[in-house]
C-alpha cells in the first residue's frame, strides 16, 4: 500500500457518515477497495473517489490458502487469542482476577521486589492451570505450516509454551516463557516445569529465581526484537493471529511487514486497530480458520 493512498483512505473513513467499520483495506494493482461488510462506503477507484456498495468480501480463505502455498517466507505473529481455545484466558477478555489483584499489579519488577512470594503464588497458579492444557488446532496448523514452507518464523507474545508443545521450532518469544526461571544473582536461565513449584524457588548459587517473562515496565530482549524485525521485514506473507493489536512493539511488526511489501492476513474473532492495515481480516476462531489453510 502506498502511504499517500493509505492516508487518503484514512481521511475518507474518518469523515464518512455512512462508514462504520472496515474489514481490512487492500491495494490491488491500481485501485483501492475497502474490504468491508456489506455497507455503502466511499472508496477510490481508478484514482477517482466514488461511493459504492460492497456486497461481499473480496478475499476468501481459499485465496489466502493459495497465497500461503506460493509464499517463500512466512512469518506468524500470535497473541493471547491463539491460546483462548485451549482454555488460556486472554488479558483483554473477561479477566479472572486472582485474589482481587489485576495482572498489572503482579507482573511488575516492583511487585516482585515487594512481595516475591505473592508474585510466585500467582505464577504458580497460572502454571498449574496451564499444565493441564493442550495446544489446539490453531497451534497445530501453525506448526504444520512451518514444516511445509521454506522460511518460517513464529513470533509470539504468549508465555504459555503451547506453540512448543504443538511442534513449532523457530519461535521468537517476545515476552519470555512461563516455564523458564531466571536467577536474579547469576542470570542463569533454566527450564522448570514443576507445577506446583516450590515457593520461593532458589538457584544453585543461592540467588532468588524469578519467572523468565517480560513484566510491565521492562524492556524486551534486544536479540528477540531484532530477530522479530528481520522476520517481519523479510517475509512475503504475515499472519497476525489473536492479538488485540494494542501492545507495541508487537503490533507494529505487522505494520512493518506491510510497509516492506508483505501480504498481511489477520485472524481474529473481532476487528482490531490492525484490521484497517491488514490486507485481509478473516473473522473467526483461529482454531477453526487455521486448519482450513492446510
Ligand atoms: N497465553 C498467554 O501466554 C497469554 C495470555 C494472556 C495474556 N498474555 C500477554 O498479554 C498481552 C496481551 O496482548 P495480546 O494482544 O496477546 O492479547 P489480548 O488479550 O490483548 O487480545 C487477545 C486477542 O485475541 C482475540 N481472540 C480471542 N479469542 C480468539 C480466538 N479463538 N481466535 C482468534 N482470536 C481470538 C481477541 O479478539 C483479542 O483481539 C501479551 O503481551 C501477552 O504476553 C499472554
Ligand atoms: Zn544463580
Amino acid at each position: 500500500m502506498e502511504w499517500h493512498i493509505y492516508e487518503q483512505i484514512q481521511e475518507i473513513i474518518d469523515k464518512a457518515p455512512t462508514f462504520h467499520y472496515t474489514h481490512g483495506a487492500f491495494w490491488n494493482g491500481g485501485y483501492v477497495i475497502i474490504h468491508s461488510l456489506p455497507r455503502r462506503i466511499p472508496a477510490i477507484y481508478g484514482g477517482v473517489l466514488q461511493q459504492f456498495t460492497m456486497q461481499k468480501a473480496y478475499y476468501t480463505i481459499h485465496d489466502v490458502k493459495e497465497r500461503l502455498w506460493h509464499s517463500k517466507a512466512v512469518t506468524v505473529l500470535t497473541g493471547a487469542g491463539i491460546s483462548a481455545e485451549s482454555g488460556v484466558p486472554t488479558f483483554r477478555g473477561k479477566v479472572g482476577l486472582w485474589k482481587n489483584f489485576r495482572p498489572e499489579d503482579l507482573a511488575t519488577p516492583e511487585a516482585f521486589k515487594n512481595n516475591p512470594k505473592l508474585v510466585w503464588e500467582w505464577y504458580d497458579s497460572r502454571r498449574q492451570a496451564l499444565s493441564r492444557l493442550k495446544p489446539n488446532a490453531g497451534h497445530i496448523a501453525i506448526a504444520e505450516i512451518e514444516r511445509r514452507v521454506k522460511e518460517f518464523t513464529l513470533i509470539t507474545q504468549n508465555v504459555d509454551g503451547l506453540h512448543h508443545l504443538a511442534g513449532s521450532k523457530n519461535i521468537i518469544e517476545l515476552h519470555g516463557n512461563i516455564w523458564r526461571v531466571r536467577c536474579l544473582t547469576c542470570g542463569e536461565v533454566d527450564e522448570n516445569r514443576d507445577a506446583p513449584i516450590k515457593i520461593l524457588p532458589f538457584c544453585e548459587c543461592g540467588g532468588l529465581l524469578r519467572p523468565d517473562v517480560v513484566w510491565f515496565g521492562e524492556m524486551l530482549s534486544d536479540s528477540a526484537l531484532t530477530k522479530a524485525f528481520v522476520a517481519s521485514d523479510n517475509c512475503d506473507l504475515m499472519f497476525v493471529i489473536g492479538t488485540s493489536g494494542v501492545v507495541h512493539p508487537a503490533a507494529s511488526l505487522a505494520l512493518r511487514a506491510k510497509d516492506e511489501g508483505a501480504f498481511v492476513v489477520e485472524i481474529n474473532i473481532d476487528n482490531t486497530p490492525l484490521s484497517v492495515s491488514a490486507d485481509v481480516t478473516l473473522l473467526g476462531k483461529a482454531g477453526d480458520i487455521m486448519p482450513q489453510l492446510l
